[in-house]
């Protein structure tokens, strides 16, 4: 099979596949990323680091302000309290390279205080938007390049289940937040992960206007996650029931029902 359809046949299950077109090299790269939760200890090789970074910051960035950061944390000790943070995640204390992404509207703050004006536009709902846009789109700029090297990455979004203590931990200004974190190593063998299917296009896919009959999107992608559940090991759940069990509880939100409170408490009004 070439790579194009086999790529579209792990991506969406047989029988599910788009229509082929073009392909390459970085679609190939895309197209096969999955989260690895298992991290060989040693280190990329010198400058992988920076690379990644070059990386993310050749991501677009709103009106060019540049309001994200990003925090290298290598403490032992502070990565064992974010991964506590993130309900015990231990990959978070293994990985040779874990990073903390921000919306940080601080620096232009600062640039602001030391031109002796006010930047009117600043304290809205708009910039802690803009700035954590720009931040995930750094981030997957990073999760690319990574997986291009042969590197692999989970995201952490549990980070935010408090804001408050890992902006302590990290030294954050007033008006930088933490968004997620991003482990990277290479995966440990067993633990690479397999292609998690996708819902079929045509669900995300709208053409002109949007179609909201997608009940039958859902049943047809129901088995194949339930089947990919199993063969992982994990509880053979259907997809339907994953979001009911993420999204129906409020126990779920693991302390991220305060996060409102908590952002406006780092410095962004959210007016
Ligand atoms: C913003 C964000 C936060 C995430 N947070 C976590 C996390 O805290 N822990 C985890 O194990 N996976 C986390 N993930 C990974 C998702 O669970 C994963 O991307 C999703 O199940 C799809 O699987 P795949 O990445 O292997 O295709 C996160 C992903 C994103 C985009």
């Amino acid at each position: 099979m070439p790579a194009a359809a086999a790529a579209m046949t792990a991506r969406y299950g047989a029988g599910a596949e788009p229509k082929a077109g073009p392909w390459n090299e970085t679609l190939a790269v895309l197209m096969s990323h999955r989260s690895v939760r298992g991290f060989r200890t040693d280190a990329p090789p010198e400058g992988t680091l920076e690379t990644l970074v070059a990386a993310a910051q050749s991501a677009a960035t709103s009106s060019n302000l540049q309001t994200w950061s990003v925090v290298a944390v290598d403490r032992p000790e502070v990565r064992k309290e974010i991964a506590a943070i993130a309900g015990n995640q231990k990959h978070i204390e293994v990985c040779p390279i874990f990073l903390v992404f921000l919306a940080d509207t601080s620096r232009n703050g600062r640039l602001a205080q030391e031109a002796g004006v006010e930047l009117a536009g600043l304290p809205y709902l708009e910039s802690f938007l803009v700035s954590s846009i720009d931040a995930a789109l750094a981030a997957q700029n990073t999760v690319v390049a990574a997986e291009s090297l042969g590197l692999a990455n989970v995201y952490i979004g549990a980070v935010r289940n408090d804001v408050t203590r890992v902006a302590e931990l990290l030294g954050l200004p007033p008006g930088a937040a933490p968004v997620f974190g991003l482990c990277i190593g290479y995966p440990l063998p067993g633990r690479e992960g397999e292609v998690k299917p996708r819902l079929p296009q045509d669900a995300i896919l709208h053409r002109e206007t949007y179609d909201a009959a997608d009940s039958g999107h859902r049943a047809a992608y129901d088995p194949r996650m339930e089947e990919f559940s199993r063969r992982q090991e994990m509880a053979g759940s259907t997809w339907s029931q994953r979001v009911i069990a993420r999204l129906g509880t409020f126990k779920a939100l693991h302390g991220r029902e305060k996060l409102k409170e908590k952002i406006i408490g780092l410095g962004f009004p959210l007016r």
